[in-house]
């Protein structure tokens, strides 16, 4: 059966049937999945019930995995997953759930607000992979904000208010904006760094506001005009007839591309298991030079 793809909302997102992602792809059906994310940016596969070695060799097809040294409050002895899988579980290294003060858990609170996977690393990502082990069956959902049509349905003036404009993003501003506290050990990690604000596709040429939760400046900017002109882009792109929300099954893998799409998890009761892996495939450059 070959490849098939159907568009879920307008203008993005799209469920893919007729292919089985816990066997080697061939060229034929990597081809299609990557022309379906240049267009979509989204990709719903229902039905695939992969191991961790699998969900890894199936983003292989994609580029290089991203690992994840850095990025999080948890310190190496204490993850549940290697290195080159993102732990979106609420789940500690003995399968138990987070207590409510977990210090882990609130700093995954932050995957409520609209992010792109990490914008705060010089070399962003490319695409995320994120397989539903284990779903909730009340919330929890993913949405998804097509940052391409945020871009469109600017004003002409906005447009070359932004065109040039560079960010700084770091995980300290995206964890402050709920309150968490950073430690003074872990503030070098959290570095920021600098993004330009609007992006242009590799392949379809087809420019997006490359907006975050990350975000917390703008260069040449006063801090508070930078946060209150960012919020305002933030309103705009993710308004209902840009935005897509994934209602999980289990087994199902969606793909996000991180250059042209933010996303959130929605509030779930996190007393109940919800267990997600990620792999992410890694970014080839830096969307601006980094300062000295
Ligand atoms: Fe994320």
């Amino acid at each position: 059966m070959p490849v098939s793809i159907r568009q879920i909302v307008p203008s993005f997102a799209a469920e893919v049937s007729g292919v089985d992602l816990t066997r080697p792809l061939g060229a034929d059906e990597v081809a299609a999945i990557e022309a379906g994310m240049d267009r979509h940016a989204v990709l719903v596969f229902h039905d695939q019930a992969l191991t961790d070695d699998q969900q890894r060799a199936f983003t292989r097809n994609f580029g290089v995995l991203e690992q994840a040294p850095g990025g999080h409050v948890a310190k190496a002895h204490e993850r549940r997953l290697p290195l080159d899988m993102q732990d979106a579980s609420n789940l500690d290294k003995e399968q138990r759930v987070f207590g409510r003060d977990d210090r882990r858990r609130m700093f995954n609170l932050g995957n409520r607000l609209w992010h792109s996977d990490s914008s705060y690393r010089a070399v962003p990502a490319k695409y995320s992979l994120l397989s539903g082990r284990i779903v909730v069956d009340r919330g929890g959902h993913t949405e998804f904000a097509d940052m391409r049509g945020a871009y469109d349905a600017l004003d002409a003036a906005t447009k070359a208010e932004v065109e040039d404009l560079v960010c700084e993003h770091s995980l300290m501003f995206s964890r402050g904006v709920l309150g968490f506290e950073i430690a003074e050990d872990e503030r070098a990690m959290f570095r920021p760094v600098r993004q330009r604000l609007v992006r242009v596709h590799p392949v379809t040429g087809r420019k997006s506001l490359f907006l975050s939760a990350h975000a917390g400046n703008i260069v040449g900017w006063p801090i508070p005009e930078a946060r209150a002109f960012l919020r305002d882009l933030m309103e705009h792109a993710t308004q209902p007839q840009f935005v897509y929300s994934h209602k999980w099954r289990q087994y199902d893998l969606v793909i996000w591309d991180n250059r042209q799409t933010m996303h959130r998890v929605t509030r779930f009761d996190e007393t109940q298991v919800r267990d997600m892996r990620r792999t992410t495939v890694a970014g080839d450059a830096m969307t601006v030079a980094q300062a000295a």
